[in-house]
């Protein structure tokens, strides 16, 4: 098909944003233009979730929103790709009519030929794990995992994107199929990724300005590789990425509680580019829900894991994600969960509501008997818990210094700039966020800059534009419930002159990642309610 433009919109888990810089690549390489609004686009791609029922339901709105649109210009194309086009197969086809085109997140690489394909046709084409049916299962995964480690290798961003902070995939799929999780059967199973390819990776962005890596896996942790028949588990890994030259900070999520190596602990010690956060989905704190989810470990293990943890970095900043009101959550076991959290301190939860996925063990074999109400009530609860526990732990930062590195415009800077731009004053149309409460608009604030600080806590900060991309000292003067105010004291390791380490632009504003600068827009559908979630309050992080 000849190039033309293309819309495309992630929602969901980092896992798809980093997807979706792939295919933009790939797209982009085949001389492909990014456009903002759907409307302007002749490709329509949406990057799906499946991981709980509302994040389906906002895809299927907003294919809702395309219906007429391609019935006017019935030479577009709609595409689904990603976790919900894998879990619903063909009965998209079915539920959208007026899509043309599924792509499972294992056939990404294929994604350029069935566009052609659907352009030279007009038939709609569907690329989804299994379709090969003559094939062993075997010889299946072998060839998948070949192409899409070769797509994943292909990688190349262009000097629009911003790479200051990039994802790397070190893993891909799942083994563990706890009980409720659609991910296994959407993503596959588990396999590592080579780690020579991982290192080949962090030095290309590392030369094109990347600073900051975090790595991705379902279960980062249960990573391991055979290279020349020895095995490289995770914290081997971590050492050789982060001696990666040029790469100043290295993060991973999401870990897997059981099976924990004392290693990861001990090389997130001794090496300071590796960052003291860790992501570790608790899920619940009753033993008894934890063994009909299936997560092989007990609240009392867990909470051993996280005293490790603080034995080994005192100053670790704990992250975790609950699941509340899954099938057959008492009172009692909602208690456990509250108790849980007040132990371990977190720096920031994730809470999400149990929502039954079709085909995995808990909608087939456990009844969705917590009613609705019952579930945001305890949701409620144990954000305001948290809420509790992150307001304590930020009082004890005012006065101190941190380390942060700079990412650009604050939220309420770029709405500032924004409305500067519009010479729109009210402060309800630039007030959106929770961030934003309780500022005031200013001309000052047009210069608020944002980084982060190596416990993952959100700093904010005045200082000039040459600073995005810096790594900066700043230290702490206020806190308000999701942000650190502070003032500059030094800057510690300037930016490096690299194209576009910039502000984004004005209409991306607001989106948490830098996805959106290669023209993908990132929605996170998926968000879980969550007390001081991505820009809480945290343990006190590393001086
Ligand atoms: N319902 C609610 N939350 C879920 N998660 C995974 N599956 C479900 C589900 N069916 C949550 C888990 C996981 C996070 C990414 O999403 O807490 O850690
Ligand atoms: Fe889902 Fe469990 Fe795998 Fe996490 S570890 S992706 S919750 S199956």
């Amino acid at each position: 098909m000849e190039p033309a433009t293309y819309y495309l919109e992630t929602f969901g888990c980092q896992m798809n944003v980093l997807d979706s810089q792939l295919v933009a690549g790939q797209l982009r390489t085949r001389g492909w233009r990014p456009v903002r609004d759907p409307f302007d686009a002749q490709l329509v791609l949406f990057n799906t979730c499946s991981v709980r029922q509302h994040a389906e339901d906002k895809v299927l709105s907003r294919l809702g929103e395309l219906r007429q649109h391609k019935t006017r210009r019935p030479d577009i194309i709609i595409g689904i790709i990603g976790c919900m086009a894998e879990r619903e197969k063909h009965g998209l086809f079915v539920r959208a009519p007026h899509v043309d085109l599924l792509c499972g997140p294992g056939e990404l690489d294929r994604l350029p030929a069935l566009i052609d394909e659907v352009a030279e046709r007009h038939e709609r084409v569907a690329a989804l794990a299994g379709s090969f049916s003559r094939r062993t299962e075997v010889l299946q995964r072998a060839l998948e995992a070949d192409s899409l480690e070769a797509l994943d290798l292909s990688r190349a961003p262009d000097t629009s994107e911003s790479v200051l902070q990039s994802y790397i995939r070190v893993q891909r799929g799942c083994d563990k199929f706890c009980t409720y999780c659609v991910v296994p059967f959407t993503r596959g199973p588990e396999r590592s990724r080579p780690p020579e390819h991982i290192v080949q990776e962090a030095r290309m962005l590392a030369e094109r300005g990347c600073r900051e890596i975090t790595l991705l896996g379902q279960t980062v942790n249960s990573y391991i590789h055979q290279e020349a028949g020895r095995p490289v588990p995770f914290a081997q890994l971590l050492e050789r990425v982060q001696a990666v030259e040029g790469i100043d900070r290295v993060r991973f999520v999401t870990s897997f509680p059981a099976d924990w190596d004392d290693d990861i602990f001990r090389v997130m010690r001794d090496y300071p580019k590796i960052m003291p956060y860790l992501h570790i989905p608790a899920q619940s704190g009753s033993d008894r829900i934890l063994k009909a989810m299936r997560r092989p470990y007990t609240a009392k293990q867990y909470l051993d894991l996280m005293d490790r943890a603080r034995g080994f970095m005192p100053d670790v900043s704990l992250a975790g994600d609950f699941i509340l009101g899954f099938c057959g959550e008492t009172e009692a076991d909602f208690a456990a969960t509250v108790d849980l959290v007040r132990r371990v301190e977190y720096k920031s939860i994730f809470v999400f509501k149990y929502s039954p996925r079709p085909g995995t063990a808990a909608d087939r074999l456990k009844e969705d008997d917590v009613p609705a109400g019952v579930k945001l009530q305890r949701n409620r609860e144990l954000l305001a818990v948290q809420a509790e526990i992150s307001q304590r732990q930020k009082q004890n930062y005012v006065g101190r210094s941190f380390e942060v590195l700079v990412e650009g415009y604050s939220k309420l800077a770029r709405r500032a700039q924004r409305a500067a731009a519009a010479q729109e004053n009210s402060i309800d149309a630039i007030q959106e966020s929770e961030q934003d409460r309780g500022a005031e608009i200013s001309s000052e604030r047009s210069r608020q800059l944002v980084g982060r600080t190596t416990g993952d806590l959100i700093a904010v900060f005045d200082g000039s534009p040459d600073l995005i991309g810096a790594l900066a000292r700043v230290r702490v003067r206020s806190v308000t419930p999701l942000t650190l105010h502070c003032e500059l004291v030094e800057v510690t390791s300037p930016a490096r002159p690299v194209a576009e380490a910039s502000p984004v632009s004005a209409d991306s504003a607001g989106e948490p990642f830098a996805a959106d600068r290669v023209g993908l827009k990132l929605r996170v559908v998926s968000t879980p309610t969550s007390a001081a979630g991505l820009n809480g309050a945290g343990t006190l992080p590393q001086l």
